[in-house]
């Protein structure tokens, strides 16, 4: 399941990002990828250990835990800190699935990657190409959104960044270990806690809602890992 999180920032955070990224110096992206990624990988990214990723890494990660539809679609148990990556013309990302394991560098604690998430930065009318394919059962999703929107997508997948052909691509990029390792769980309570926001909108204090949020925490506590 893909689930598109509108405005995770706003036009203001977005200025702050690009602002900062311009005093920024760059690394090549191979610096983070494994073996087979390494051999498709040609972009940029900040490094991860630079005050410049650390300020934006907080302040991705702050305006993802107050943003009900991601944490509804994650149910996130440790996100690694976001990082930054560019794509300037004629750069691209080939066909790769995400390491499985990754290391939180600040505490050295290894977690397991269950979803990918890319927060666009730029806008697409400042660059061509650039899409991130996703390839499910369903086929292959082309994306490509509005600066301050992110796409949440099962880390599972084979996907890649079709080149660059015209201005630059900013984005930022992480990986989340669920308490619901499971997607097709996890796409289940997303659809169940949607459907009780709904319930709750339209018919304020039914009984119905208590009952099936009382599930919905009753499946949680049978699936999550902690
Ligand atoms: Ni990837």
């Amino acid at each position: 399941m893909m689930i598109r999180i509108p405005q995770v920032l706003s036009a203001e955070q977005v200025a702050r990002c690009r602002a900062v990224m311009d005093q920024a110096g760059w690394i090549d992206g191979r610096a983070t990828a494994g073996a087979q990624s390494a051999a498709v990988k040609n972009n940029l990214q900040l490094p991860d250990a630079s005050p410049e990723a650390r300020e934006l890494g907080d302040m991705v990660r702050a305006a993802l835990e107050r943003s009900v539809l991601f944490m509804s679609a994650a149910l996130p148990n440790h996100i690694l800190p976001p990082m930054f990556n560019r794509y300037e013309a004629g750069m691209t990302f080939g066909s790769h699935v995400d390491n499985a394991i990754r290391t939180i560098r600040a505490s050295g604690q290894r977690m397991r990657t269950d979803i990918s998430t890319t927060l666009f930065l730029s806008d697409p009318s400042e660059y061509d190409g650039g899409e991130l394919v996703v390839e499910d059962t369903y086929g292959a999703h082309k994306v490509k959104l509005p600066a301050g929107d992110a796409i949440v997508y099962p880390a599972t997948s084979l996907h890649h960044v079709t080149p660059v052909t015209r201005g630059t691509r900013i984005a930022s990029f992480f990986w989340t270990q669920s308490l619901v390792r499971d997607a097709g769980q996890r796409g289940l309570l997303f659809d169940m806690d949607m459907a009780i926001m709904r319930l709750n909108q339209d018919h304020p204090g039914h009984l119905s809602a208590v009952q099936l949020t009382g599930v919905y925490h009753n499946l949680l506590r049978q699936w999550a890992e902690i």
